[in-house]
């Protein structure tokens, strides 16, 4: 028997996922892990060698037709010993045994050194930027309303469908669900016949705030969404994972946020559904796109 086997993650082992994603200073917190278990129960994964849990890697399929790997970690003293690489392995199997035509991720640059060889492809560019909130008065748009309150799950569900290219819908309606208070909307004056102008979630971190998914139809409704929430997070740290070849990068930066570390968004498969990214403001997380 190899000194390495992977298994089904349970919640049992979310302290065990907690301890190595605190190794790495990541944000997620346990109701991030308890959610990604939620969504694909059978498609995440521990490493163990010689019979200690090592490693983690998590699934989360978006309609059928796109999957996220996500919570890709091992743990510092089982490095370069190959449990990245059959994590990854393992979870691309287990996705193409289901029939899902495209894996996604978002790499940090470690991780690029694993993924590259097993036929990821880049996507575009992300960074985390982070700051730490302050009131920068309210932006007003012509005609429009940014609210705090009653966030319309269909509405936001339909615009993240045209940014992010599938429906997501256990992933906002979990965030919607538990972080009803953290919602902002753009909504324009006949809701009723038109589509949102833009939405915008945030949610606690281990570390800080985490601000997206966040998406808009233009740099003013996208303004007006982050002025709502540095108001509602003043003196809070917050954290985003922003586009960089994107007006998400120059508007973040006005408002005081400051580089953190790069992503790369890549792709094994086909990239049919990529969505549209010039809606896309700020990734919802690394772990699920
Ligand atoms: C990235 C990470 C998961 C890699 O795990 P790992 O078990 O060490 O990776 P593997 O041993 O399977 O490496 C497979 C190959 O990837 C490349 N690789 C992995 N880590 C590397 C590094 N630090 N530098 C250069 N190449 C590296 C090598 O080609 C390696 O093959 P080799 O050891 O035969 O040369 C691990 O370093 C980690 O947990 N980092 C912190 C969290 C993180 O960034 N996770 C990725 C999220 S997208």
């Amino acid at each position: 028997m190899s000194a390495l086997q992977l298994r089904q993650m349970t919640p049992a082992d979310i302290p065990f996922g907690m301890e190595l994603k605190t190794l790495a200073g990541w944000n997620q917190t346990e109701a991030d892990w308890r959610a990604l278990l939620g969504y694909t129960p059978e498609g995440c994964f521990v490493a163990e060698w010689e019979g200690r849990p090592v490693g983690t890697a998590t699934t989360t399929i978006h309609d059928g037709k796109v999957a996220w790997i996500g919570m890709v970690l091992v743990h510092p003293e089982f490095r370069r010993l190959g449990v990245g690489k059959s994590l990854l392995k393992h979870c691309i199997a287990w996705l193409q045994q289901r029939g899902v035509p495209c894996i996604k991720l978002d790499a940090t640059p470690a991780g690029k050194t694993v993924y590259v060889p097993l036929g990821f492809r880049d996507e575009y560019e992300l960074e985390r930027v982070e700051t730490v909130a302050r009131v920068n008065g309210e932006t007003r748009i012509a005609g429009c309303q940014v609210q705090a309150t009653e966030c319309d799950g269909e509405a936001i569900s339909a615009l993240d469908n045209e940014a992010f290219g599938v429906s997501r819908r256990l992933v906002l309606q979990r965030l919607l669900g538990e972080h009803p208070d953290l919602c902002w909307t753009v909504r324009p004056p006949s809701f009723v016949l038109r589509p949102l102008e833009g939405f915008l979630l945030a949610r606690p971190g281990a570390n800080a705030w985490h601000l997206g998914p966040w998406a808009a139809r233009s740099p003013e409704a996208a303004e007006a969404l982050l002025c709502a929430c540095l108001a509602r997070l003043a003196g809070q740290r917050i954290f985003a994972d922003v586009l960089v070849n994107h007006p998400a990068r120059q508007l973040v930066a006005r408002y005081g946020f400051a580089p953190q570390r790069p992503l790369t968004r890549m792709y094994l498969g086909c990239n049919d559904w990529c969505g549209d990214p010039a809606l896309t403001y700020a990734v919802a997380d690394p772990a699920k796109g």
